[in-house]
């Protein structure tokens, strides 16, 4: 069994006295391309990550969710009569589900459990929707919630949105509650239909975390999303996924050049998503890093998310033999960029990556070599 699986079944042991009922798995996630597009009600491919948070737990007879965080060394203690109170750190998340929850109309039952995880922070592989989606399931397990994946992804992207005032997509909460082991999936935004498409084995999904982190990443990501907004509105379109290349071409000069490319990013990457089903169908793995590469100068020329550091980390890897394609990932502004390698050149380039983004910006690297795994789940408790 996973470590922290066993970690955190022992620890609930050693603070409540007797074994969880309830062992809860949400993960993280990798996207693999079509980024800053979920909120247009476009299309994505990310896969949900082995790394992930785990909650071991059991219903509590009274109205309280006692939950201890073993990587932040504190514990939330709150009461579900009372309404939640707004401060700042990760209780928010639990929070936030609560609220969203109450605010649905559920009847919820208290819990008590412990929690930990190995998603890194920050770092744009979505440890806030894994919080979420694992704190959703514990509620699920505990109260009469019936968990239906695009329901509770769409409760979690709410609490997300009008809890914690990040006006993001759905991309996130719904791969954490729908990973496929061995696949990434193809996500419709707009309708939240989902196809798992079979990830080529002779092919390695390697994630490079800058181990930069930005601090004013939440208003850049709502000023994005509301510049999008405007230009769709523009556009005379709902929403940017309504508009093609030609349309913008024809409408470019009633659009201010900023507008015109953030338009012209997420229009394009759309595109890009689509081909990029079609590169992992006919095994053309080579323009499936194409459409990688391309994605990254977009967002780095047009959509204006990247930065020096993933800009080095692409570059380092597109340098470094055996490399497909790479590109950042996430919300951007630092964290994570993405690379898609030939297996049997795999640890040499994590080697080379390392040493090559070591020499240009003087910090370590964390580099993890991803394998598409399943969605949120809930295993039996050891006993
Ligand atoms: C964040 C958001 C997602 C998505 C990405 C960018 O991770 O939570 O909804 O918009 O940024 O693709």
């Amino acid at each position: 069994m996973n470590k922290i699986a066993i970690q955190v079944q022992q620890v609930f042991e050693d603070r409540f006295g007797d074994a969880p009922d309830h062992l809860i798995r949400a993960p993280g996630r990798v996207n693999l391309i079509g980024e800053h597009t979920d909120y247009s009600e476009g299309f994505v491919m990310p896969v949900a990550l082995e790394n992930a948070i785990w909650i071991a737990l059991r219903p509590r007879a009274d109205q309280r969710v006692v939950l201890h965080s073993l990587d932040f060394g504190e514990t939330a203690d709150l009461n579900l009569l009372e309404p939640q109170k707004h401060e700042k750190g990760w209780q928010e998340y639990l929070k936030g589900i609560i609220w969203v929850l109450q605010e649905e109309g559920w009847e919820l039952t208290g819990w008590e459990g412990v929690m930990s995880g190995d998603v890194p922070m920050g770092a744009g592989l979505s440890s806030s929707a894994a919080l979420e989606m694992s704190c959703l399931r514990a509620f699920t397990e505990v109260s009469e919630i019936l968990w239906e994946p695009q329901t509770v992804a769409k409760l979690a992207q709410r609490a997300e949105i009008e809890w914690i005032g990040i006006s993001c997509g759905i991309m996130d909460q719904l791969i954490s509650a729908c990973g496929v082991a061995g696949h990434v999936l193809f996500i419709d935004c707009r309708n939240l239909k989902i196809q798992s498409v079979k990830f080529p084995e002779e092919i390695r999904i390697i994630i490079l975390d800058t181990k930069i982190r930005r601090s004013l990443i939440d208003s850049l990501y709502n000023e994005r999303h509301s510049q999008c907004m405007q230009a769709a509105n523009i556009l005379g379109k709902p929403v940017l996924r309504d508009a093609n290349l030609t349309e913008l071409e024809d409408q470019s000069s009633n659009l201010n050049t900023l507008l015109y490319l953030r338009a012209r990013h997420v229009i394009s990457e759309n595109i890009r998503v689509q081909q990029a089903v079609e590169a992992i169908g006919n095994n053309d793995l080579n323009y499936l890093g194409q459409l990688m590469r391309e994605s990254h100068t977009s967002l780095r020329d047009n959509f204006e998310v990247s930065n020096s550091n993933l800009d080095t980390m692409v570059e380092c890897s597109l340098s470094t033999p055996g490399c497909l394609g790479a590109r950042m990932t996430g919300a951007g502004f630092g964290g994570c960029a993405v690379a898609i390698v030939k297996k049997e050149h795999e640890e040499n380039f994590i080697n080379l990556v390392r040493n090559c983004y070591r020499k240009k910006s003087g910090l370590d690297p964390e580099i993890i070599s991803c394998i598409p795994s399943d969605g949120v789940s809930r295993l039996a408790p050891m006993t």
